[in-house]
């Protein structure tokens, strides 16, 4: 295997920036850009190459399948990851006595907005608690009850980089029979994720943070006991049982998780995440894991060495690639880092480092220095 510095080589930002902002946007690999590339190549020789793309399609759903340790026949490949919980909330059923959908105050927007739509089909949506950063596990616990439809949890915080103790939250949405869903957005890519240990019902998330790749992509797992029993009411004709069918009188959905997309697959992204997954599969996320972990300490040190505050969580089984730092002026920090051409970005008054494999020990002295230079826009 190539080393991470080799690695580094196939992205071009890195001969003129310290770019470690992958919780906004991958780095753009040479692989994905030539995925591209190849996409207009085939536009321009081949013209409408449908057979190949339908093809293409299902080598992407199987790459998320290899990464998440999930069946192929569990992953719907769609537009974003907002498509994808819309596509879930689309299929709850709230005609029995289960109306109470469980999210979080560390969820993102779109997560917590897709349980709030569905309060005119009579659903009722209470959030829970963060306690130091992290989802406060007692307040799940009372929250939970046998009206409890769902527990929706973000794997990683995209405001503080807090990571979730997925299986404690499944042992209890599970004791109540509720159903569970993780938005894995800020995980993916850069921390393991494995179906069988997680036992959740659903995962959403997208490829164009630690997949590397491209906005125009999302995913969706759904556990295989749950998928004949969902109906999404957003479809359309690609979650067909067969595409070709062109039914006008019936909805007859996919009997694999196919049910959950809808149109006309995002072709050219396609070409790009393929790209993206086959790199973090090479690689293995539990290396990337490693790899940037031992960033995180060097930088978590330096932060605390030059009297930052550090708002993730500092114990490293708690956090994912994200570290978050205090600051008095979110913008101006950032500003004043993309002066010494460090990339990275801010939420919530917190400057957010989000290191990837591609991270090395001199990107996180230069964010250090950059830090103690500007020690009064931290908080
Ligand atoms: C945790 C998390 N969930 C969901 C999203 C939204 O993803 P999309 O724009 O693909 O719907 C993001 C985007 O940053 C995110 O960080």
């Amino acid at each position: 295997m190539k080393t991470m510095a080799e690695y580094r080589e196939h992205f071009p930002i890195f001969k003129n920036t310290v770019y470690i902002n992958s919780c906004s946007y991958a780095a753009l690999s040479n692989e994905v850009e030539n995925a591209f590339l190849e996409y207009l190549k085939d536009r321009h020789e081949v013209g409408a190459d449908w057979i190949n793309w339908c093809d293409r399609l299902e080598r992407v759903r199987a790459l998320f399948a290899k990464l998440l340790g999930a069946k192929a026949d569990e992953i719907a490949v769609t537009t974003s990851a907002s498509a994808s919980l819309s596509a879930i909330s689309s299929s709850l059923d709230f005609s029995g006595t289960r109306k109470k959908i469980i999210t979080t105050d560390l969820a993102f927007p779109t997560e917590a907005q897709a349980w709030h739509a569905l309060k005119k089909h009579g659903a009722e949506v209470v959030h829970v608690k963060e306690k130091n950063g992290m989802i406060d596990l007692d307040d799940l616990e009372r929250l939970v009850d046998d009206q409890t439809l769902l527990v929706a949890v973000p794997l990683v915080c995209y405001r503080n980089g807090a990571l979730a103790d997925v299986p404690s939250i499944r042992n209890i949405a599970r004791s109540a029979g509720a159903m569970i869903l993780v938005d894995a957005y800020q995980g993916v890519g850069a921390v393991p994720i494995d179906v069988e240990q997680w036992d959740v019902d659903f995962i959403v998330g997208g490829s164009l943070k630690y997949l590397l790749s491209t906005a125009g992509v999302g995913f969706l797992y759904v556990r295989e006991g749950l998928i004949e029993q969902s109906q999404p009411t957003q479809t359309g004709w690609f979650a067909q049982e067969d595409i070709h069918a062109m039914l006008i009188h019936d909805n007859i959905p996919a009997r694999n998780a196919r049910r959950f997309e809808q149109g006309t697959p995002s072709v050219p992204n396609l070409y790009a995440v393929e790209a993206g997954l086959t790199m973090i599969l090479e690689i293995g996320v539990k290396n990337i894991r490693a790899h940037v972990a031992a960033l995180n300490e060097r930088l978590k040190e330096g932060v605390n060495r030059i009297g930052g505050k550090l708002m993730s969580p500092e114990n490293p089984e708690h956090h994912g690639a994200m570290i978050t730092i205090a600051s008095n002026d979110e913008y101006g920090l950032v500003a004043k880092l993309a002066e010494n051409d460090i990339i990275a970005s801010s939420r919530d008054g917190n400057l957010r480092i989000s290191a990837h494999f591609y991270n090395n020990n001199h990107d996180i002295d230069a964010v250090i220095g950059a830090l103690e230079a500007n020690k009064s826009l931290l908080a």
